[in-house]
């Protein structure tokens, strides 16, 4: 019996040992005694996970419960940072490719941040009211980026810069609209992000950058853009616009889309947007004129025959290859709406003449199919007149040889 309670008893020590050593760790851990709240978010980091303590980012001496010394400049304690002095000290670690090296992450951060808006505004003119690293990340709270809850994953990033870029007093004092989010939300990409989850959209870093947030200038907008509208751009280089753009008359994609409230592209815009910059009357407004009419005469023919393959199926044909066909001339005009960016109207008529005449050969077929179908009822008709005509003589034939039978044998009867 004593042998059992002995080895228990050793087991139940081997099981606590690990468990005591890790919690008597952080219980007399001093820092952690007094400051229970930031312990509590602290212990849910990636800074934990990885072994970085609170001496690490703030110094002292987590030995000595006496607050006097723990946080003594004498044991190196330098207190809340100041937003220069954590970007710096953020800074410390994460721009050293010696210390990061092992785990495999930028070292750049720091690097792009001075170059950014924010980190000129921080670093030239002391300003506290812009992010630093802190404002994007959070301080005790930072977890990994790959994190969904992560004040930086890209649904939630909007919000995070949203904070200021949406504070309409804060943004007054240095001429910044307040309405970005909003616009962001209602375009083309936020859509795409926050209602449909489509992550190849952009969050504002994806055109902003991470850390380099700054809006690219004139001639750099058309960069970050072309990035993922591979063939937008390029079609747009043959423009005469892409001329323009580099005597910066104009910039490459946003002064006919927007930056943040990008819609949907319709072919309204050949008339709302040309005639922002080009009369009515000018040549230049024209182009777009015909460049919409080829659009929309393609459309039509491709619709027409749509239209005449769904009857030409409710009466029984197999209309199968057609519509494979139909659907090729459809990926065909996906092409179209790049190649608008030429605004040369022979590569445009291209794309459309191709789709045209496929919608158009289409048509013809079914339309001959649907004609035959109804040469063929007329035919049966006339058929059915001609039967009904000749029965009908036969049965008035057939009624006169019996009238001329009775009258015959009343003749006899009357003879005999
Ligand atoms: C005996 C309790 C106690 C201990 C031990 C202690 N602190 Fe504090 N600490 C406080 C109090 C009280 C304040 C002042 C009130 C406040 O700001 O929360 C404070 C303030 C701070 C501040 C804010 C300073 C500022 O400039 O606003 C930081 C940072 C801090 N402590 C970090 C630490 C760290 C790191 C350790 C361990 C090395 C530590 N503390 C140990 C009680 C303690
Ligand atoms: C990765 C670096 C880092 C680590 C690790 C860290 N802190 Fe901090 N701490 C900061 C920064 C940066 C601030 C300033 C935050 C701000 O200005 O919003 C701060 C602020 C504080 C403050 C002042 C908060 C206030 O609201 O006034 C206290 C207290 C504090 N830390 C305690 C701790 C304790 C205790 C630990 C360990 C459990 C710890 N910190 C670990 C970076 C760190
Ligand atoms: C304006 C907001 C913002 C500021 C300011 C900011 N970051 Fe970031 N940070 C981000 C975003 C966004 C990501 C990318 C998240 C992702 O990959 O989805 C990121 C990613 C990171 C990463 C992960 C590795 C990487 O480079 O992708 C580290 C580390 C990091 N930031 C550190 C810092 C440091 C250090 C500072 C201050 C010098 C800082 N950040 C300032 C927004 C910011
Ligand atoms: C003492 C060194 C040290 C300091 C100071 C420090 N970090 Fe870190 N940080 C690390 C290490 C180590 C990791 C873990 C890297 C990894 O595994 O990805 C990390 C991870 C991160 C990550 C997550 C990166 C990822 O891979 O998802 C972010 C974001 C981050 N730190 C931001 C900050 C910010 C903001 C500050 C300043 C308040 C700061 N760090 C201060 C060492 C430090
Ligand atoms: C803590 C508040 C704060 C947060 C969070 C913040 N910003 Fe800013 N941002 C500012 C302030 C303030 C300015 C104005 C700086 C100046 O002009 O001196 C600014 C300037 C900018 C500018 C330059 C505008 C111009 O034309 O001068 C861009 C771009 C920008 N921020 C993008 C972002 C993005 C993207 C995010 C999120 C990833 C973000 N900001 C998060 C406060 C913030
Ligand atoms: C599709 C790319 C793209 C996305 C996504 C994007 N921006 Fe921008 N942003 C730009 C461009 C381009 C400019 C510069 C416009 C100009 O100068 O004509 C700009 C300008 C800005 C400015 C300067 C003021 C202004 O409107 O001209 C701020 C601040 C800003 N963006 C913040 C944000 C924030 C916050 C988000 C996320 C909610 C965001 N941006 C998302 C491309 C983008
Ligand atoms: C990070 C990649 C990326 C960047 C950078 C980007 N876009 Fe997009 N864009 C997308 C994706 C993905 C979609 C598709 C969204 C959807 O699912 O509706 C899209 C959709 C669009 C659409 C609508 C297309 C359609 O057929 O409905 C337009 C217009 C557009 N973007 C213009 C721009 C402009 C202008 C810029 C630069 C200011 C830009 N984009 C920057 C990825 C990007
Ligand atoms: C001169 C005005 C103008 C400029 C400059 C311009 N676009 Fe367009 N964009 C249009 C028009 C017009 C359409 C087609 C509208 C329609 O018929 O639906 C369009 C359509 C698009 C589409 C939708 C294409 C598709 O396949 O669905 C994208 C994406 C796009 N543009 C991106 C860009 C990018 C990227 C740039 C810069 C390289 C740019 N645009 C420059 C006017 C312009
Ligand atoms: C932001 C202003 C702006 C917008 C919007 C714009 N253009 Fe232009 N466009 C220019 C500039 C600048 C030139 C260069 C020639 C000049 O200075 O007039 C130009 C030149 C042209 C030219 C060649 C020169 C000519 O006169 O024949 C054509 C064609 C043209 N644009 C068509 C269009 C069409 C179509 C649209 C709408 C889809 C459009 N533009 C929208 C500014 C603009």
């Amino acid at each position: 019996m004593k042998v059992f309670k002995v080895i228990s008893l050793i087991i139940f020590a081997v099981l606590l040992f690990p468990a005591l050593t890790f919690s008597i760790d952080l219980e007399s851990y001093s820092c952690m005694v007094c400051h229970g709240e930031k312990k509590v978010e602290y212990l849910k980091s990636i800074h934990f996970d990885k072994g970085i303590l609170c001496t690490d980012c703030h110094g002292g001496d987590p030995n000595s419960l006496d607050p006097e010394v723990s946080m003594s400049s004498r044991a190196g304690f330098k207190g809340k940072p100041s937003k220069k002095e954590l970007v710096l000290l953020c800074g410390n670690c994460h721009a050293d490719p010696k210390r990061m090296r092992q785990y495999g992450i930028p070292t750049n951060q720091l690097e792009y941040y001075r170059t950014s808006e924010h980190g000129i505004a921080l670093f030239g003119k002391n300003n506290q009211n812009i992010a630093g690293c802190v404002d994007c990340h959070g301080s005790h709270t930072i977890t990994s980026v790959k994190d969904p809850l992560n004040k930086v994953f890209p649904t939630n990033l909007p919000k995070t810069c949203a904070v200021c870029h949406s504070d309409k007093k804060l943004m007054g004092e240095y001429k910044l609209p307040y309405n970005t989010l909003e616009e962001y939300a209602s375009g083309v990409h936020g859509k795409a992000l926050l209602e449909k989850n489509n992550r190849s959209a952009p969050t504002c870093a994806g055109c902003h950058g991470n850390h380099g947030a700054a809006p690219p200038g004139v001639s750099e907008v058309g960069n970050v853009c072309g990035k993922c509208h591979i063939n937008s751009e390029t079609y747009f280089v043959k423009s005469p616009h892409f001329e323009a753009m580099k005597k910066k008359k104009m910039s490459q994609c946003t002064s006919c889309h927007q930056h943040h409230s990008i819609n949907y592209p319709e072919v309204s815009m050949f008339d709302q947007v040309c005639a922002n910059c080009h009369v009515p009357t000018s040549g230049a407004y024209k182009r777009g004129q015909q460049i919409k009419a080829l659009i929309l005469e393609a459309e039509e023919q491709i619709d027409k025959a749509k239209e005449l393959i769904v009857r030409a199926k409710s009466k029984g044909l197999d209309a199968s290859g057609y519509e494979t066909q139909l659907e090729q001339a459809n990926t065909g005009m996906l092409q179209v709406l790049p190649v608008t960016h030429t605004l040369i109207l022979s590569e445009v008529e291209t794309v459309t003449n191709g789709a045209r005449t496929v919608a158009g050969d289409i048509s013809s077929s079914v339309h001959n199919y649907l004609e035959s179908l109804r040469m063929r009822k007329v035919g049966l008709g006339i058929v059915w007149l001609f039967i009904f005509f000749v029965v009908v003589v036969l049965y008035l034939k057939v009624k006169r040889a019996d009238q001329e039978y009775e009258l015959e044998k009343k003749k006899e009867k009357e003879k005999v």
